[in-house]
C-alpha cells in the first residue's frame, strides 16, 4: 500500500497512435513511430521523477489481430527502439523486464529483448516493464496453470501474486491512458485493483514531460483510502 505523493508504479496505456497519423494523412505505422519517440522521452523522465516501476502497454494479446503489415511494423519499431536506446538505458541504470507471452514475439526482437534484459539485469534504477503480447486475463490464466502444475493446493492473495509475470513488481498506483478512451482494455487486471486512473485527451505521440507532470500532480492530490476511511488513513491504521 503506497501512500506517498509520488507513485511507486506508473502504468501507461499508450493509445492514439493511429488517430495521430490519420489526422496527418499518414499511414498508421508513422503514428507508432511517433509513439516510439514519445516513449524515448517519457522513460528517462519517469526515472528522473523518482518513479521506481514504469509499465508500458506496447502490444496486447489482441493486437495480433491487426493487419499483418501493422504487426510487422510494430515489431520492427520494437527492434529499432532496443538498438537506439540500449546505451541510454544502461547509462540511466534502468532494468528492463517483459510481461507477456514473450515466446510469441518474432525471433529478431525477441533475441534483442532477451539480450537487453540480461545486460540490464543488475541495474538498480527504474524498472521498465514492457508489456508485450500481454493480456491481463492471460496473465491470470498463466498463473493458475503454473499453480496447477505445482504441488500447491491452496493460495491466498499474497501467495497468488508470486505466480504473476515479474512477481516483484508491485501494484499499480497510477494508470494513465491517453487519447480520451476510458477503458482498462485487459491491462494489468490484478495489479490495477486500487490504482488511481488518469485519462487525458492527448494522443500518445503528443504526450510529453509536461503531460506526465500533469498526471503526477493530479495523482498527488488524490485521497487514497484502500477501502478505509480518511480518518483511519490519517491515523496510519494500516
Ligand atoms: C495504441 O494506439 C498503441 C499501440 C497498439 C502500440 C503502442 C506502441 C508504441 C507506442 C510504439 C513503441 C513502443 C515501444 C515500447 C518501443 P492505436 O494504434 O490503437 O491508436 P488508435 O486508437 O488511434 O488507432
Amino acid at each position: 500500500m503506497n501512500l506517498n505523493k509520488t507513485p511507486l508504479h506508473v502504468a501507461i496505456i499508450m493509445d492514439g497512435n493511429g488517430r495521430w497519423a490519420k489526422k496527418r494523412n499518414l499511414p498508421r505505422i508513422f503514428g507508432h513511430k511517433a509513439g516510439m519517440n514519445a516513449v524515448e522521452k517519457i522513460v528517462p523522465y519517469a526515472a528522473k521523477k523518482g518513479i521506481k516501476y514504469l509499465s508500458l502497454f506496447a502490444f496486447s494479446t489482441e493486437n495480433w489481430l491487426r493487419p499483418k503489415e501493422e504487426v510487422e511494423g510494430l515489431m520492427e519499431i520494437l527492434s529499432e527502439f532496443i538498438d537506439k536506446e540500449f546505451n541510454k538505458i544502461m547509462e540511466n541504470n534502468i532494468k528492463i523486464v517483459v510481461s507477456g507471452r514473450l515466446e510469441q514475439i518474432p525471433e529478431i526482437p525477441r533475441t534483442k529483448l532477451l539480450n537487453l534484459m540480461e545486460k540490464s539485469e543488475k541495474n538498480r534504477g527504474m524498472v521498465l516493464n514492457l508489456a508485450l503480447s500481454y493480456g491481463g486475463r492471460s496473465e491470470i490464466v498463466d498463473a493458475v496453470n503454473k499453480i496447477i502444475k505445482s504441488d500447491i493446493k491452496e493460495v491466498q492473495e499474497d501467495s497468488f501474486v508470486k505466480y504473476l509475470y515479474n512477481p516483484e513488481i508491485p501494484d499499480v498506483d497510477l494508470l494513465i491512458r491517453t487519447s480520451g478512451e476510458m477503458r482498462i482494455s485487459n491491462f494489468m487486471l490484478w495489479r490495477l485493483a486500487y490504482a488511481e486512473l488518469y485519462f487525458t485527451d492527448v494522443l500518445w505521440p503528443d504526450f510529453n514531460e509536461e503531460e506526465f507532470d500533469k498526471a503526477l500532480n493530479d495523482y498527488a492530490n488524490r485521497s487514497r483510502r484502500f477501502g478505509m476511511t480518511d480518518e483511519q488513513i490519517e491515523r496510519g491504521d494500516i
